[in-house]
């Protein structure tokens, strides 16, 4: 997909889509309007005979009008003219490109006359987050299928400046696709060493990547992490990704860690067959903390950040771990194993202190596909956050709030706490089935060492069957890129 900026006097030929934006009551914007006039009213009499209100979602798609060399005019609900920004730019520019994508056009060209750089490349980048595909795997496809859209012009007064706003956006955008092909990819293919490896290559943007082999871990006395992938015949990775973009070279880091279950069968507590290959996107968290990693670099944020992926298989095998197993995390705390498919927070466990006894961070921010029981609490446009402090948590749904990543609070009450109470270890790592949102986050938090924690159960969002929102496709949504690039620029930056 090629996006580009042109002036509005670039010509629009005959395999294009022209779309200019209206407002609520069918209002018309000025490049909506001069469509009207070269169809001849073309614009206002479909408005009048139809029910397009200028509401965001809607669009207005005119095959062959007659008085202009496009192929189609499209005109694109916008919402209220006066609370036109740039969230909602990307997605009207995302509904657009929904619209036209495989309608036959090979260009669409948005026409934005008088828009400020700020909504022009926003709707640049609602574009690209919207027209992300992972096809790499097919080798046929129903020609009707097919996006025959292959360029986006965005018409606007000064081209220059608004290429120039989009090429931070952008690489976000290439982020969110470098999460959301991880977290597509089988798991055949992206087992522990691969996923290392892809991250390894993130030390061309400037990252600092280093992987900690099994050998390693033993000598960390990291028993969680490790008991998990010992069924499996793939060696068990962490890769730690630093990003130095701090004035000051020495300051605390920010740190994200992410629960990286290339595949979760269970292990011997097996899963069901029904949906188990959904457990490919088990790695989600880890993918979620590798992309905003990419997007901090690409953006030469002035932070100093750190994002500890634990990555492993779990699997039943004659080696893997039995329910009743007692491990010992690099925390010392020791762990009754009731149930081998509560293996991220196994991962985490160890993953986390790595982070805060190496990197000492001001905060830790977890994310993982966590438990089952999120999607009954919050269904699966929210993802839950827990927290042990009002400044991040704050922070956080802020940054929820300003990105397309929903996050909803989840409490974290003591008086659970008896239920991970384990007769013979320190702690067991599941509860009773109820609550058992809470229950995990209690046990995570049982391996925080007095720093600012949230922890982003996102089991929910990581992954969705069908798309709500129009700059997120099905499948892999890169859920948490947006929102950790987000909290950062917003709050913790020179
Ligand atoms: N990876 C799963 C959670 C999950 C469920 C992710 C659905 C994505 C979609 C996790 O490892 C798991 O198996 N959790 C168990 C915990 C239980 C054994 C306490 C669950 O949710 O059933
Ligand atoms: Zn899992
Ligand atoms: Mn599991």
């Amino acid at each position: 997909m090629k996006i580009e900026f042109v002036p509005l006097s670039a010509e629009v030929g005959k395999a294009c889509a022209v779309a200019a934006p209206a407002f609520d009551g069918g209002v018309l914007s000025a490049a909506a309007k001069e469509l009207d006039k070269a169809t001849g009213g073309a614009v206002t009499r479909a408005i009048a005979a139809g029910r397009f209100t200028g509401a965001v979602g809607q669009t207005l798609d005119l095959v062959a009008p007659h008085g202009v060399e496009a192929a189609r005019a499209l005109i694109v609900g916008c919402g209220a003219r006066d609370k036109f920004d740039a969230r909602t730019a990307e997605l009207a520019a995302a509904h657009a490109y929904r619209a036209v994508k495989t309608s036959g056009v090979e260009t669409l060209v948005l026409q934005l006359p008088g828009a400020p750089t700020e909504i022009s490349s926003h709707a640049a980048f609602g574009v690209q987050l919207a027209a992300y595909r992972f096809d790499k795997y097919r080798t046929t496809e129903k020609p009707e299928k097919k996006p025959s859209v292959k360029r986006i012009q965005i018409a606007v007064d000064d081209p220059t400046a608004a290429k120039k706003a989009f090429k931070t956006l952008s690489g976000l955008a290439d982020a969110v696709a470098f999460t959301r092909d991880l977290v597509s990819e089988p798991a055949n293919v992206l087992y522990p060493e691969e996923f290392a490896r892809r991250v390894r290559k993130l030390s061309d943007l400037g990252l600092e990547v280093e992987i900690l082999g099994e050998k390693e871990m033993k000598k960390l006395g990291m028993g969680a992490l490790l008991g998990v992938g010992q069924g499996s015949v793939r060696e068990s990775q962490i890769a730690v990704i630093q990003w130095k973009g701090a004035r000051d070279p020495d300051s605390r880091p920010v740190a994200f860690v992410g629960k990286g279950v290339c595949f979760d069968t269970g292990g011997i507590s097996i899963k069901g067959a029904d949906g188990m290959e959904e457990m490919i996107t088990d790695m989600g968290g880890a993918a979620a903390v590798a992309g905003a990693m990419y997007a901090l670099a690409s953006r030469k944020a002035k932070v100093n950040a750190v994002g500890i992926l634990g990555i492993v298989e779990n699997m039943p095998d004659g080696n893997a771990q039995r329910p009743g197993d007692v491990v010992k995390t690099m925390s010392g705390q020791t762990v009754e194993v009731i149930n081998t498919d509560a293996e991220g927070r196994l991962v985490l466990a160890d993953a986390i202190w790595y982070c805060q006894d190496r990197f000492k961070p001001k905060f830790v921010v977890d994310l993982a596909t966590l438990t089952g029981a999120i999607v009954v609490a919050l269904g699966k446009d929210l993802a839950g956050l827990f927290s042990n402090d009002e400044t991040l948590a704050a922070n956080l749904l802020a940054a929820s709030k300003a990105s397309d990543d929903l996050l909803w609070r989840m409490p974290l009450p003591p008086q659970y706490e008896k239920n991970i109470e384990s007769n013979v270890a320190d702690v067991k790592n599941v509860g009773p089935r109820h609550g058992g949102s809470i229950t995990a986050a209690l046990f995570i938090q049982r391996f925080v060492n007095g720093v600012p924690w949230a922890h982003l159960d996102i089991a929910s969002t990581a992954w969705k069957p069908a798309s709500t929102v129009p700059t997120i496709p099905s499948g892999a949504t890169g859920f948490g890129v947006r929102l950790l690039d987000r909290l950062v620029a917003d709050n913790y930056e020179d």
